[in-house]
């Protein structure tokens, strides 16, 4: 197999609007670097469920095998939000991680000083925040069983299982010290110990890890509500976060906000490194904009950036990308989620031109 192979899947919405942005930026990097990238595309999500009845479509499946690195944008739309659970887009997307085994989900949370007052929150609580959420992909409750509609005591009811094995939160635990020990050596482990029970084994399995393989880290642990409270109170206290699957999901959202806009982020989903990892901004597929060049393609572009240094060791370009980002937000150039009052935004595209132009600069 050729070695520089990416697999795009653009999915629903703003989605294939903002990979188009990315493969600008990914031209671009070949150009400079002398390289070529073997690109393919396929479907997944809503198109999928379209063209081929599957989320997730076995000539999807068979792609996977076929490539280093997926770049994917977004899935769902109202389209479908009424289907069943199983044959709904974001099922696609679940099965791709279980797929690739992609356990940890990475979640910066980056504020860029220039975008410092595009944030709810004031300047001062947020400038300089660094945070890196590591949220737990393939396992509890999203994944548990059993799960779904059942019927206790003859009364209709629902549920859902949230389970985690030793062995899935030590591996992520340890995904955790490995990225704490290239940044200040502090890890926060969030949880709910005080009530559940997975929460209790979670944080007994990491008090362990560290201990035994980290000794280094300064670990502490804090409970996923007054997590929540203190990200927006104090965020600088934060900087490595590890937790589980749901509340990886809440709580990178809202470091997310920190930055100013959702449209800013990326994230990368690991494995073992036996199979490629998934890299896709951390928002939606925004179907009220889609089709409209609003939306921000700036975290696809830095997914694609974390694609290049995660998947082909390519540092310095992905430093690049990130500066280029950097300069263009710095030069005052505003999509529309996150232009200030009296400033006139740029399209999606627009944006995608800036950031490719700044690049060959
Ligand atoms: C995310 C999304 C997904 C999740 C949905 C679309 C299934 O919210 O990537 O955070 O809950 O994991
Ligand atoms: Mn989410």
């Amino acid at each position: 197999m050729a070695e520089n192979r990416i697999l795009l899947l653009p999915g629903d919405g703003i989605g294939p609007e903002i990979t188009k942005e990315a493969l600008k930026v990914l031209k671009v990097i070949e150009k400079i670097t002398n390289t070529s990238f073997e690109i393919k595309e396929a479907l997944i999500g809503g198109q999928a469920i379209d063209d081929k009845g599957d989320p997730l479509p076995i000539e999807t499946i068979n792609e996977l095998k076929q490539t280093n690195a997926v770049l994917l944008a977004a899935i769902g739309g109202y389209k479908w939000d009424n289907l069943p659970n199983e044959q709904k887009p974001e099922k696609g997307l679940l099965r791709l991680r279980k797929e690739l085994d992609a356990f940890v989900n990475i979640r910066p949370a980056k504020v860029f000083s220039a975008l410092a007052d595009a944030s709810t929150l004031k300047r001062e609580v947020i400038n300089g925040v660094d945070i890196l959420v590591l949220r737990e992909l393939t396992g509890g409750i999203y994944f548990g069983n059993p799960r779904g509609v059942s019927s206790i005591n003859g009364e209709s009811a629902c549920l859902n299982t949230m389970i985690y094995k030793e062995e899935e939160i030590k591996r992520i635990v340890k995904c955790a010290c490995e990225q704490a020990m290239k940044r200040s050596k502090k890890l926060c482990s969030v949880d709910k110990a005080n009530v559940l029970e997975v929460s209790q084994f979670w944080r007994d399995i990491t008090i362990q890890t560290v201990k035994n393989d980290y000794s280094e880290i300064e670990l502490t642990h804090m409970y996923v509500d007054n997590a929540a409270m203190q990200l927006i109170r104090n965020p600088k206290q934060f900087d490595v976060i590890v937790t589980s699957n749901l509340f990886g999901d809440i709580l990178s959202d809202e470091s997310a906000m920190l930055t100013g806009s959702i449209g800013l982020l990326p994230s990368a989903s690991i494995g073992d490194g036996s199979k490629p990892g998934i890299f896709e901004p951390v928002h939606g597929s925004a179907p009220d904009i889609a089709g409209q060049g609003k939306a921000n393609p700036i975290a696809m572009i830095l997914s694609l950036a974390m694609l290049l240094d995660n998947a082909f060791a390519m540092n310095k370009e992905a430093k690049l990308i990130q500066n280029a980002v950097e300069k263009v937000l710095k030069q005052g150039h505003r999509t529309s989620d996150i232009a200030e009052e009296g400033v006139t935004p740029i399209s999606t595209s627009q944006m995608g031109d800036k950031i490719a132009e700044t690049l060959i600069l």
